[in-house]
């Protein structure tokens, strides 16, 4: 499987769910790959999971000033750079009374202010073709209860896709959403909830998904790859939405 050989792809947050197992899907389909996390033990445990050849960036996706860095500890690395995935996100639901302006900022820093600079201090490094792929959400679609903020930072993000490929087309740069349904991933845990609470939640998303699952980081990182290859070369400025059906039955 050599989809992605020779191609240099980053992949923020990818220390865990779908990030982690894309990282595993580029390197096994040839890619060189490097990944970003906030924790040093993290980045650490994810390189030696994935056979140690990864370039490790602690970096947090919220500190927008902080992108540059990225770019130029991957222009010190690489040649070029011919994959972009936008993965990073921090999926905060809680009532619209809940919200204060500083977990909203946080969370527009994270999911939408950060990846745009990101993007923006790449700029130089990016071949031609290159393709980016920006994580959404099916939840940037549907009208779920909670999710406010969180739809708001996705459907920015995916907007970013259009307008951003009308932009950099020319340079040989396509930019297109990738965006899951509910899929197992440890983010679930990460919620805060009482075991019962996180099982309730659990069922509750099942119940959401007309194919009666969640889907897998495998589902999802197959999907990234296709993305990332020349063979969706075609494919430009829109979503693709993996998500059982959740958006479109
Ligand atoms: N799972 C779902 O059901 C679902 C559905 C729709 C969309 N998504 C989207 O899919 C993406 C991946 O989610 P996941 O379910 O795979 O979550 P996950 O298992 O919790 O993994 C999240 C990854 O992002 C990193 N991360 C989080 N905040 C970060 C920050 N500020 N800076 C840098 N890295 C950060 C985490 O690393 P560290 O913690 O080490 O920093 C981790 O590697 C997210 O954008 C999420 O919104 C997920």
């Amino acid at each position: 499987m050599t989809r992605l050989a020779g191609k240099y792809a980053l992949i923020t947050g990818g220390t865990s769910g779908i990030g982690l197992e894309t990282a595993r899907q580029f390197l096994a389909e040839g890619a060189t790959v490097a990944i970003t996390g906030r924790s040093a033990a993290g980045l650490e445990k994810a390189r030696r999971e994935l056979g140690g050849t990864v370039l490790a960036i602690r970096s947090d996706a919220g500190d927008s000033a902080g992108q540059a860095i990225v770019a130029t500890d991957l222009a010190g690395a690489w040649p070029q750079l011919d994959i972009l995935y936008v993965n990073a996100g921090e999926v905060t639901h809680r009532p619209l009374a809940e919200w204060d302006e500083a977990t909203f900022d946080a969370l527009m820093a994270t999911n939408l202010k950060g990846p745009f600079f990101l993007i923006r201090a790449l700029l130089p490094l990016f071949a031609n073709p290159a393709s980016i792929i920006l994580c959404g959400s099916v939840s940037a679609h549907i009208g779920l209860p909670q999710s406010s903020a969180y739809a708001a930072s996705k459907a920015g993000l995916l907007s970013l896709a259009h307008t951003l490929s009308g932009e950099l087309k020319d340079r040989g740069i396509r930019v297109n959403g990738l965006s899951p349904g509910p899929t197992e991933t440890p983010a679930l845990g990460k919620l805060g909830l009482e075991v019962q609470a996180e099982a309730a939640l659990r069922d509750d998303i099942r119940r959401l998904v007309p194919i009666g699952r969640m889907g897998t980081p495998l589902e999802l990182a197959k999907a990234a790859v296709f993305l990332a290859s020349d063979e969706s070369a075609f494919v430009v400025g829109t979503e693709l939405l993996v998500d059982g059906g959740v958006s479109g039955i």
